[in-house]
C-alpha cells in the first residue's frame, strides 16, 4: 500500500530537481555618493564578496512556498517583509509567461537586513538569476536590473538602482543615471564595514532628505553637489592610489551627510572610533540613519585592527573586505 506514495514522492523530488535553477549574488558598500545619487549624482559602490545571497528556485507539485529566515510557509500567504522577494519571483516569472503559482524559492543569506548593505536588492538578484537559470531566460544585464528593480521600489519606494547594480558588479562601480560602469583602481583599498546593530532606514531616510530639501532647497542642493564632487574627486584618488585623499573625502561626506540628518549617533561613535584606531576616512555607508559604517585602511594590518576596535566600541559585527588593483 505504500508503494503508490512513496513513488508519487520520488516524482516530485526529480520534477523539483529537473527545473530547479540557482542564482547568487553579493552585498555592496557605497564608498561615497549614497543619497546624493537620488538626485543625478555620481556615487561609487564596492561589492563586498564575503556576504552572499543564494536564491534556488524549483517547479513543484502543490502551491509554491518559500524558505528564508525571513519567512518560510506559503509564498501566497507571505507577510509584508517578504514582498520584495515575491515580487522579484512573479515578475521573473511573468517575464517568461509563467503565470501558476507553483514555483517556489529558497533563500539562504549572510547579509545582514536592514543594515544598506543592500540586502533586499541582493536577494531580489539572487531570485531573477535564479528563475533565468531554472527556466532558461536569456536576459540581458538590463532586463534582469529592471526585475530586481521591480523589488526594490517595493522595498525602499523609489530607489536610484544604484544598489540593484551594485549587487552584481564583480568589482567597484561608478553609478549615474541608472547606468553602471567599472572603474579604474591604482592600489589596492582595504575597508572595514562595521553595523552598528540599529536597524537602517533607507525609505525613511530617503524621505527625510527629501524633507529638508523642500523646505529649504538652496541649501540642501548646495550640499548635494558637494556630495557629487567629493564622489568625482573620490574616483581620481581611487585611480592615483591616493588612499589618504580618498579617507579624507570619506570624512567630508560624513560631516555633509550628517548635515543631511541621515546620520545617527551609533554611526558617529563608530566613526571617531575608526579614526581613532587610524582609519584614514570613515563614514556611514548605505541609507544609514542605523545600518553600517565603512572605514579605509591603509593596509591589511591596519584593516584587522580596525575592526577588533570597532567590535569593542560596540559594533554587533564588522567584516574586512579589499578591492584589488586594476593595474
Ligand atoms: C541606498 O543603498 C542608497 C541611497 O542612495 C538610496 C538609493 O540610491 O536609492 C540612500
Amino acid at each position: 500500500m505504500t508503494a503508490p506514495n512513496i513513488a508519487r514522492a520520488t516524482d516530485r523530488a526529480r520534477d523539483t530537481t529537473e527545473t530547479g535553477g540557482t542564482g547568487h549574488a553579493t552585498a555592496k558598500a557605497i564608498l561615497l555618493g549614497e543619497h546624493a545619487v537620488v538626485y543625478g549624482q555620481p556615487a561609487i559602490a564596492v561589492p563586498v564578496r564575503s556576504l552572499v545571497a543564494r536564491a534556488r528556485v524549483a517547479r513543484t507539485a502543490a502551491a509554491g512556498r518559500m524558505r528564508s529566515a525571513a519567512y518560510t510557509g506559503l509564498i501566497s500567504r507571505a507577510p509584508e517583509r517578504v514582498v520584495p522577494t515575491v515580487i522579484a519571483l512573479h515578475a521573473s516569472l511573468a517575464a517568461l509567461g509563467i503565470r501558476d503559482d507553483t514555483v517556489s524559492v529558497e533563500i539562504t543569506s549572510d547579509i545582514p537586513r536592514e543594515r544598506g548593505l543592500g540586502s533586499s536588492a541582493a536577494v531580489a538578484a539572487a531570485v531573477v538569476d535564479a528563475v533565468a537559470d531554472a527556466f532558461g531566460a536569456a536576459w540581458g544585464d538590463d532586463e534582469r536590473h529592471e526585475l530586481v528593480q521591480a523589488a526594490e521600489r517595493a522595498a525602499h519606494g523609489s530607489p536610484s538602482g544604484l544598489d540593484a547594480r551594485a549587487v552584481r558588479a564583480s568589482g567597484p562601480v561608478w553609478f549615474q543615471a541608472g547606468r553602471a560602469e567599472p572603474i579604474e583602481v591604482g592600489a589596492t583599498v582595504h575597508l572595514v564595514i562595521a553595523d552598528t546593530g540599529v536597524r537602517g532606514r533607507t525609505r525613511h531616510a530617503v524621505g527625510h532628505v527629501a524633507a529638508l530639501r523642500a523646505a529649504d532647497p538652496a541649501r540642501i542642493d548646495g550640499v548635494i553637489a558637494e556630495l557629487g564632487a567629493l564622489v568625482a574627486s573620490g574616483r581620481d584618488d581611487l585611480r592615483r592610489g591616493a588612499l589618504e585623499d580618498l579617507g579624507a573625502a570619506m570624512n567630508r561626506a560624513q560631516q555633509l551627510l550628517e548635515v543631511l540628518g541621515v546620520s545617527h549617533p551609533a554611526l558617529h561613535h563608530l566613526a571617531v572610533a575608526a579614526r581613532r584606531s587610524g582609519a584614514l576616512g570613515a563614514k556611514l555607508t548605505g541609507g544609514g540613519q542605523g545600518g553600517c559604517l565603512i572605514a579605509l585602511a591603509a593596509d591589511q594590518e591596519q584593516s584587522h585592527g580596525i575592526a577588533e576596535q570597532l567590535r569593542a566600541a560596540g559594533a554587533a559585527a564588522a567584516w574586512q573586505t579589499t578591492v584589488e588593483t586594476t593595474r
